[in-house]
């Protein structure tokens, strides 16, 4: 056995259910946007000095998402999210003289309308910040473990994990969205709540026209959702909205102009408030009064760390998303040259890296109100190096030779939202919002309209079981009451040479999160790949466990494919990796480009 960097504090996992909800679907073509008041970029590369000429770059033959496609360009403004219509929000908000945080926050309480399996006002998430002026903020409103929470609360009689922190009323975190996006507003927003509530609050009163994107997320959670409550707008007597048909929710618009009348407290307080923990007692769950009132978002100082002479401003814990990103690039730039992207090499050197960065992530991050997580060391060049040394240029690593008591099992990637948006002063908002599963925990809060989240299995609910990720996480990552679980989630602002905003980015997909993020950073920055190309290209992950390459069918040439497989790699074949939604400043404005393999919407004037 080799020497390991890694301590030895991941227990052995035992079998579990695990889900299996593949970003699948792609309920438009290949390359549309969903765009609208747009039009076309300037032929040629991006004539920016500080943004180097672009590379075409070459898939593999059959690849179903070729290179050379345009952007949506917009000399001004841009908001990319998964639904055109919450990024329309966006718009209408800087159209009003609203800057980037006004419109991600009307962007924000859109998606929640117009997006529910993944846009919540029932979940929470992270925004990273950029102002044109240099200044730099990253909020934390993950949700927490309720006061009554136990470290074994999902354990049966007889030690077994059961599903009840995916499905059901016990599966909550206190929501942490409402109060993140208002004091997000607050500090950074130039508009009232009330105004950059309107979008959302028509969206939801007036209704909007059910898209296939929409439709075929509301078919496939019927199941899940029709088993705690019969009747919801999005199931009326319990059938699925079909696309073209019109989803109108009073009682969410109720609850949003609560929100834009009284702030946070429309929601922490009063009838809201009321109706989730009415809610919670309908099923099994722990969610009081007194956790809704304690709820309070976190302001971080961002990760900052750089890839070559750019530089990355991401998530800090209580999400993983920047310093495993940190680490995965760290160590990529201890080679004075990568490969060409699609080589052997390149999948080797980005898989083993993604795979040493997870083995910490899965073992020394969680919420740092409640442990001591070794920031400084984790995002070091210097820890790179000496991780770094221990990639063989032949071989795939087992990760049972660098953390023994890990052993393999399967996962899929899963749901949540990405939205990135840039005004025309230059500021720029990233943020990452969800519900864990597409549709959480299934529960929708009668009354108040909305759906609440799952996301208690990002915890390690029997630290050293894989959880529905199949992320295998330990000790430090267990339950505490008023503890925040530990997230992959990945807003992510680089900055150029001359520190000017190059690329807003993140993505949904669990721990997929940050793998599918950093490699559009890649493409873009070691490989040169115009923004839809680094959208297009192939992707790959790594978790540590299971040990295996996952893959995108279609995405690494038959040769290459052979060639990774004798150095050893597990290859493990998805139809699709992550759904990323980002900007990308070219010469005389932005292109923004909604996940190929989605749905979404680009919108920019
Ligand atoms: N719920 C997915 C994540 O936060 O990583």
């Amino acid at each position: 056995m080799m020497s390991s960097p890694f301590p030895r504090s991941i227990l052995q996992v035992a079998p579990r259910v695990v889900l299996s909800l593949l970003l699948a679907a792609c309920s438009r073509g290949p390359g549309g946007t969903g765009a609208s008041d747009v039009r076309l970029p300037p032929a040629g590369p991006p004539g920016d000095p500080a943004i180097p000429a672009r590379v075409a770059p070459v898939f593999p033959a059959g690849w179903r998402l070729p290179a050379g496609q345009p952007a949506t360009f917009a000399p001004q403004v841009m908001a990319v999210s998964n639904s055109p219509a919450a990024s329309a929000a966006a718009t209408e908000i800087m159209r009003a003289g609203g800057n980037a945080v006004d419109a991600a926050v009307a962007l924000g309480f859109a998606l929640a309308v117009t997006w529910p399996e993944a846009g919540n006002i029932g979940g929470g998430g992270y925004s990273v910040v950029r102002l044109a002026d240099g200044r730099v903020a990253a909020i934390d409103y993950r949700e927490i473990a309720p006061l009554a929470a136990t470290r074994d609360m999902y354990l049966d009689a007889n030690g077994k994990l059961t599903d009840k922190s995916v499905y059901g009323h016990l599966a909550s975190g206190v929501p942490g969205a409402v109060a993140g996006l208002s004091a997000l507003l607050e500090r950074y927003g130039t508009m009232p709540l009330s105004r950059v509530m309107q979008p959302a609050i028509r969206l939801a009163r007036e209704g909007f026209v059910v898209d296939t994107a929409l439709a075929g997320s509301i078919a496939r959670a019927r199941g899940m959702v029709t088993r705690f409550q019969r009747s919801t707008p999005y199931f009326p007597n319990g059938q699925p909205l079909a696309a073209g048909a019109r989803l109108v929710q009073p009682d969410l618009a109720r609850t949003l102009e609560a929100i834009a009348q009284y702030g946070a407290a429309g929601f922490y307080k009063g009838w809201v408030a009321d109706s989730l923990v009415a809610e919670m007692r309908r099923g099994e769950g722990i969610i009081t009064h007194e956790d809704l009132s304690r709820y309070t978002p976190v302001w971080r100082a961002p990760i900052r760390t750089n890839f070559r002479e750019y530089t990355l401003l991401s998530m800090p814990p209580s999400s993983s998303g920047g310093v495993t990103t940190a680490e995965s690039l760290n160590i990529l730039e201890q080679y004075p040259a990568l490969p060409s992207y699609g080589s052997t090499r390149w999948f080797h050197l980005v898989g083993s890296a993604y795979q040493r960065a997870f083995i910490d992530r899965n073992a020394k991050l969680a919420d740092p109100a409640f442990v001591p997580v070794p920031l400084a060391q984790l995002t070091s060049k210097t820890y790179a190096r000496q991780l770094q040394g221990t990639i063989s240029e032949t071989r795939a690593t087992p990760t049972r030779e660098l953390e023994p008591r890990m052993q393999a099992l399967p996962r899929e990637p899963e749901h949540t939202t990405h939205y990135s948006v840039v005004d025309a002063q230059g500021n720029a908002v990233a943020t990452t919002t969800t519900l864990n599963n597409s549709w959480g925990s299934g529960v929708w809060v009668r009354g108040a309209g909305f759906m609440l989240n799952d996301e208690m299995d990002d915890f390690a609910a029997q630290p050293g079981t894989p959880n529905m990720f199949g992320l295998v996480q330990g000790e430090q990552n267990a339950i505490q009451p008023g503890k925040r679980m530990l997230s992959a989630m990945s807003p992510t602002i680089v900055l150029d040479r001359d520190n000017q905003v190059l690329l807003v980015v993140g993505a949904a997909g669990g721990p997929t999160i940050i793998t599918g993020t950093s490699q559009v950073i890649l493409n873009v920055i070691q490989h040169r790949m115009t923004l839809m190309d680094a959208m297009r290209a192939p992707r790959i992950h790594h978790q540590a466990l299971p040990d295996s390459l996952t893959f995108e069918a279609g995405g690494i040439a038959p040769p290459v494919l052979d060639s990774l497989r004798s150095m050893g790699h597990a290859m493990r074949q998805l139809r699709a990796l992550v759904n990323v939604n980002a900007i990308m400043r070219v010469k005389g404005g932005w292109e923004g480009v909604p996940e190929p393999r989605r749905s979404g919407g680009a919108v920019g004037y």
